[in-house]
């Protein structure tokens, strides 16, 4: 079964599709069977970043049914070590018109896509979808710059999804599940409370629930003088919504990138000594990394489970 990510941010233009791109390359150069899916929304450009302008199927076919299967959108690079990607393209996320069956079997669908590593990119914002897939995978990367208004951006960011992992992991018992669920929370300490108010004992499930939400943080466009917005960032996270930022990498800011995007090509594509490039190819080493953990405690588990069964 695939690894899943999903990548998330607060903000549009952080760098999301510039670092997806060139982390799903590196994942395939270095021998894993990689497959990019792009859901956001506001810019679905993923396949322009490698050259790809005129995709023949994209995310949309699939939704409306022109394809049977999610497999027949898949485009494949044979020159970018053989990644696949499955295009977006612009509408197909539009919260009106995707209903919980759409997105039940697309969810279904991307679970079952043949590959190691399912990268998914939700677009920037909030909303109640790029949430949900956000989610909905294994491990979580968060891009932001560290400019303060997209670091404010990134903690709202952040604390919504904090609020939905701690609602998702006690609503699936509680009869009240659609009220809380249409409720709008300002702070997570409001929903441990009524929380613990609707079940005795979801607080504490909540807080294991966040306890094991450490979403992955990309710091793009690095600059002199950024460390000090980082910083409290890291505290507001750790202080108020309980959780802990493990840090995958920092991108300097590098005009390379511009060059590599007009070229249509990732950077470590095109000059993997530029210094984006470099600090782009060790996240990925560091995320291949993350991801042969997951395995491993994955299979771990899986054996306790089978031993249990035979007790
Ligand atoms: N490290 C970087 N250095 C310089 N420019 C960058 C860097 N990362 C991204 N950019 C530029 O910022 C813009 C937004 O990047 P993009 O990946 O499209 O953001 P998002 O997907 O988050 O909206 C692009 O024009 C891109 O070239
Ligand atoms: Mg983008």
């Amino acid at each position: 079964m695939a690894i899943t990510i999903s990548v998330g941010s607060g903000k549009g233009g952080t760098g999301k599709s510039m670092v997806l791109s060139n982390l799903a390359l590196q994942l395939a150069r270095s021998g894993r069977k990689v497959c990019l899916v792009d859901l956001d929304l506001g810019g679905p450009d993923a396949h322009i970043l490698y050259g790809l302008f005129k995709p023949k199927r994209t995310l949309t076919d699939f939704l409306n049914r022109r394809v049977d299967s999610i497999t027949d959108t898949i485009h494949t690079f044979p020159a970018f070590g053989g990644l696949q990607i499955i295009p977006g393209t612009g509408d197909t996320l539009q919260t009106a018109n995707m209903t919980y069956q759409q997105k039940q079997r697309l969810l279904r669908s991307l679970s079952r896509i043949d590959t190691d590593v399912l990268l998914v990119d939700v677009g920037a914002g909030t909303s109640y979808h790029t949430l949900d897939f956000f989610m909905f995978t294994d491990i979580q990367i968060c891009v932001t710059s560290p400019e303060p208004t997209a670091i404010l951006d990134f903690y709202n960011f952040l604390q919504l999804a904090t609020i939905r992992r701690a609602l998702s992991s006690f609503l699936s018992q509680a009869d009240v599940a659609k009220e809380i669920r249409e409720k709008k929370f300002d702070s997570l300490l409001e929903v441990l409370d009524m929380a613990e108010e609707v079940q005795p004992g979801a607080r504490e499930k909540a807080q294991l629930a966040l306890a094991t939400f450490n979403p992955l943080l990309i710091v793009n466009k690095v600059g002199a003088g950024t460390r000090l917005n980082l910083l409290k960032l890291r505290k507001m996270a750790s202080q108020y919504l309980g959780i802990y930022l493990p840090d995958l990498g920092e991108i300097p800011y590098d005009m390379k990138v511009y060059e590599a995007m007009r070229a249509y090509l990732p950077v470590s594509e095109l000059d993997p000594a530029a210094p984006a490039s470099k600090a782009l190819i060790e996240a990925s080493i560091k995320l291949g990394k993350v991801i042969d953990l997951f395995i491993r405690k994955q299979s771990e588990q899986q054996t306790i489970q089978e031993n249990e069964k035979q007790l």
